[in-house]
């Protein structure tokens, strides 16, 4: 029987309660299908990590991640330690030092979850942002000089390459071109941005001459928040620079109802490296060890880390529970407007995944 090697990194604030959940509900979906099964491997990093050792994680603990076949995250972040701290020394450093280049993030209204827009339909808002994840305003290029004094200067400089943005442009049509709309929106901001942005729609456009079967179009990052919220059912597939993506993809999870459900993927596409898959809710240090995390995020992140791992009939199923679940008032937690509890929604997932015909 196949075991996949699965790494499991919960680090900071409620990570510590939805990564278990999830290899709760993986572990109940393996004896479900009975045809895989999982050996999971926990690693502490996170801010208690710092707090005894001075960094987020060892300096060679990418030689301990290197040989799974996927890692499931939760969050990375501490009230007492300076953001870009445990980012950098966490999270950033498996994405960048594992090359994770494409970073995508499905969002839709799930049923039974109360979304915002009046006039959005479920079917309105089905998308699927392709984030690039490796360098862009995140490349940590910049500098800072004569700190304190009145003189100081900083700087962060946002680096594209043509490799870089030619990888996750091909990246982005491809997955546009396994949807049924078969339709992606590139965001740019090349009217303000002279260099880089410019060479970005360029490059958008070579790369569309090899996807004749892909319609396009192309749109202001500013324009593109107004175009989410007033003509949802104009977009599908979008490639953004990894601060844009950043960006349109809180807007996009909150008008889906609830940053608590919005999954993710940190993807390294020619799997030279393991890929990454995460909950996007973050740390959430104001519930914390209540046992009020959703744990719908990181079970969606599961289905992204199944369909990587080429099990799409254990992926469908396990959406297909996630979705039963959303749609029953009495599972939903705080964030959605309930009351239920993380154990509470865990235990019917996998009651439901046991159940499933
Ligand atoms: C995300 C998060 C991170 C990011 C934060 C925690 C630094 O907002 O994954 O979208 O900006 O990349
Ligand atoms: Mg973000």
């Amino acid at each position: 029987m196949k075991t996949y090697k699965i790494a499991c990194i919960p680090g900071d604030g409620i990570g510590k309660e939805v990564i278990p959940a999830g290899q709760t509900v993986l572990a109940a979906l393996a004896q479900k299908l009975g045809s895989f099964k999982f050996e999971f491997t926990s690693f502490d990093w996170g801010g208690d990590y710092y707090r005894q050792h001075g960094v987020m994680m060892p300096a060679d603990g990418l030689n301990d991640l290197r040989n799974k076949d996927a890692l499931l995250f939760g969050s990375a972040g501490d009230p007492h330690i300076p953001d870009h701290i445990t980012l950098w020394g966490l999270r950033l450093k498996i994405c960048q030092g594992f090359d994770q280049y494409a970073n995508v993030r499905p969002t839709r209204i799930l049923p039974g979850i109360d979304a915002p827009l009046k006039r959005c339909r479920p079917e309105d808002l089905n998308w699927v942002i392709v984030r690039e994840n490796s360098e862009g305003e995140y490349a940590g290029v910049g500098g800072r000089a004569h700190q304190g004094h009145p003189i100081e200067v900083a700087t962060d400089v946002s680096i594209l390459t043509r490799a870089g943005v030619e990888r996750i442009m091909r990246f982005a049509f491809k997955l546009a071109q396994s949807r049924p709309r078969k339709f992606l929106t590139v965001v740019t901001k090349s009217n303000a941005q002279r260099h880089a942005m410019v060479m970005w729609d360029e490059i958008a456009l070579q790369i569309s001459k090899e996807f004749p079967d892909v319609k396009w179009d192309k749109e202001l990052v500013d324009a593109m928040t107004a175009r989410m919220v007033n003509k949802p059912a104009s977009i599908d597939t979008v490639v953004a620079t990894n601060l844009h993506a950043d960006v349109l993809s809180d807007l996009a999870a909150a008008l889906a109802g609830s940053l608590g459900i919005a999954p993710t993927g940190n993807i390294d596409p020619e799997r030279r490296y393991p890929s990454m898959f995460e909950p996007i809710h973050g740390s959430a240090f104001d519930i914390m060890g209540k046992g009020l995390a959703n744990p719908v995020g990181t079970f969606w992140s599961c289905v992204m880390l199944l369909e990587h791992l080429g099990e799409p009939a254990a992926a469908a199923l396990l959406m297909r529970v996630i979705e039963s679940v959303t749609a029953d008032p009495s599972l939903h937690t705080g964030d959605l407007g309930g009351s239920a509890r993380t154990e509470q929604v865990t235990a019917a997932t996998c009651a439901r995944i046991a159940a499933a015909a």
